[in-house]
């Protein structure tokens, strides 16, 4: 069983009687192995936020199914619920990385994790072992009790990172993590994307990505248009003559 499937999602705006609907997602399939590393690209407005709210249990679709089954017995089905009936996705199944990092400034590095872990329910002095844990795991070891006003944008990244893979979600949602970084540090983002594939409890990443160097680093890279996504070759999709790797 893929560790992420989406069978199906169709999702509109507006309403038809004012004439101002809009259909975004109209039947998208996708599925993510656990451990994959995956890049979703496409227009601006095409659905890409969209499509990851649902994933991520903020957003109802209008039809259609997820499946997301984390590393223990548990798993989920959902896609069509109100966000405040999937908490169970967002506490255990996904974790977030946004453009801008969503840290909160006046509080250390390790208790931005730990808060995210403290939140669901975990109890404070493990919080702040998972946390640190965390945090050591992105290459912020020494910089745990910085404020986040004092770190780097890369490095506020990387908080980012270890707050998402704290609470061991199988699945880690990243909307254009890079957008607000210099070439180098979202080189490391990617790097450190890379290195949550390995280790005793592999974590998938579904990234959203404008820039193709870093989409072809991943594993695998999907290609959003007319509301449905299907599987590109990086290379194909922008005009780069790719018989190198044809045999
Ligand atoms: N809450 C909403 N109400 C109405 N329309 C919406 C809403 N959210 C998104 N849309 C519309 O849905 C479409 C897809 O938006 P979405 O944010 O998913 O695009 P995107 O692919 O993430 O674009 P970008 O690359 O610019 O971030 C857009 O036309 C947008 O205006
Ligand atoms: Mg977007």
């Amino acid at each position: 069983m893929a560790m992420l499937e989406v069978k199906d999602l169709n999702k509109g705006f507006g309403s038809k009687s004012f004439n101002t609907r809009i259909e975004v997602l109209k039947g998208v399939n996708l599925k993510i192995k656990k451990g994959e590393l995956v890049a979703l690209m496409g227009p601006s407005g095409c659905g890409k936020s969209t499509l990851l709210n649902i994933i991520g249990g903020l957003l109802p679709a209008d039809s259609g199914k997820i499946e997301l089954s984390n590393s223990t017995e548990e798993a989920f089905e959902y896609g069509t619920e109100n966000p405040n009936e999937v908490v169970d996705v967002r506490r255990n199944g996904v974790g977030w990385i946004f453009q801008d990092f969503h840290l909160v400034e006046h509080l250390t590095a390790l208790d931005n994790v730990a808060m995210a872990l403290e939140i669901s329910g975990i109890e404070q002095s493990l919080a702040e072992d998972k946390a640190k844990a965390a945090l050591t795991t992105v290459g912020l070891g020494d910089r745990i009790e910085f404020g986040a006003e004092q770190l780097s944008g890369g490095q506020r990244q990387r908080v980012a990172v270890a707050r998402a893979i704290a609470g061991s979600r199988p699945l880690l949602l990243a909307d254009e993590p890079t957008g607000n970084l210099d070439a180098e540090s979202g080189n490391d983002i990617m790097k450190l994307f890379k290195l949550l594939r390995k280790g005793s409890n592999p974590i998938s990443v579904l990234m959203v990505t404008h820039d193709p160097n870093l989409a072809s680093q991943a594993d695998r890279m999907l290609l959003m248009k007319d509301g449905v996504v299907a599987a590109s070759n990086i290379k194909a999709a922008w005009g780069i003559d790719d018989k190198e790797d044809k045999e």
